[in-house]
């Protein structure tokens, strides 16, 4: 298995970071791997903030929390903040993703969302550095303070975030979920 096999299929979602946060150049390495993605047409609809802010963090996770507990028919978002009474899972840094949305394919803007948090979070983990996709992040921005954060974290105007990816090291590591091989077939 080559090292980018390896890493595909040894990755795991963190939701116990430690207080130790990746270096700067191991950031901007990450980073970097997202901003290389492909997307439709060449767009590159995203913008990109790497946050370093603990306080902002923390601050952006109360108002998430706040907005779920505060939100109708969301119940499975409740059962999950309920679960964990975390959405950041105490990361020292993320980088939080921005689209502008495409014209055309519908929704085309949310595969290269997609693409470009898987990029950086197989960047990170090709470093060493744990990690974990957050589309719960989307909660902060549902409250009173979502203009704030947009400018907070530095968006350009007409890039709505919503989408984290959380970096760090893991206090406990664990397994990925199983593959499940009934999921495909080969048609020869
Ligand atoms: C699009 C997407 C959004 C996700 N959002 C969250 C999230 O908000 N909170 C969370 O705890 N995990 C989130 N996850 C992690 C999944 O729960 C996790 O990938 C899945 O349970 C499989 O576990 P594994 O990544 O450890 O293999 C997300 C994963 C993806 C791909």
């Amino acid at each position: 298995m080559n090292e980018i096999l390896r890493i595909i299929q040894s990755r795991f979602s963190c939701r116990s970071f430690s207080d130790r946060a990746p270096s700067d150049a191991e950031l901007l390495a990450i980073a970097s791997a997202g901003l290389a993605a492909p997307s439709g047409m060449n767009r590159q609809p995203w913008f990109l903030s790497v946050v370093k802010n603990r306080a902002l963090i923390s601050e952006m996770e109360q108002e998430g929390l706040l907005a779920i507990a505060a939100g109708e028919g969301l119940s499975i978002y409740k059962t999950l903040a309920a679960r964990w009474g975390k959405l950041f899972f105490d990361a020292p840094c993320m980088i939080m993703i921005a689209v502008k949305e495409a014209d055309y394919p519908k929704g085309a803007h949310l595969i290269d969302l997609g693409i470009v948090a898987q990029n950086i979070v197989l960047a990170a983990a090709s470093l060493g550095i744990d990690n974990m996709h957050c589309g719960l992040a989307a909660f902060c921005f549902a409250g009173g303070k979502s203009a704030e954060f947009k400018t907070r974290l530095g968006f350009p105007e007409g890039y709505e975030p919503g989408y984290a990816v959380l970096l760090g090291y893991a206090k406990e590591t664990r397994t990925p979920h199983a593959a499940n091989p009934g999921k495909m077939t080969v048609i020869e």
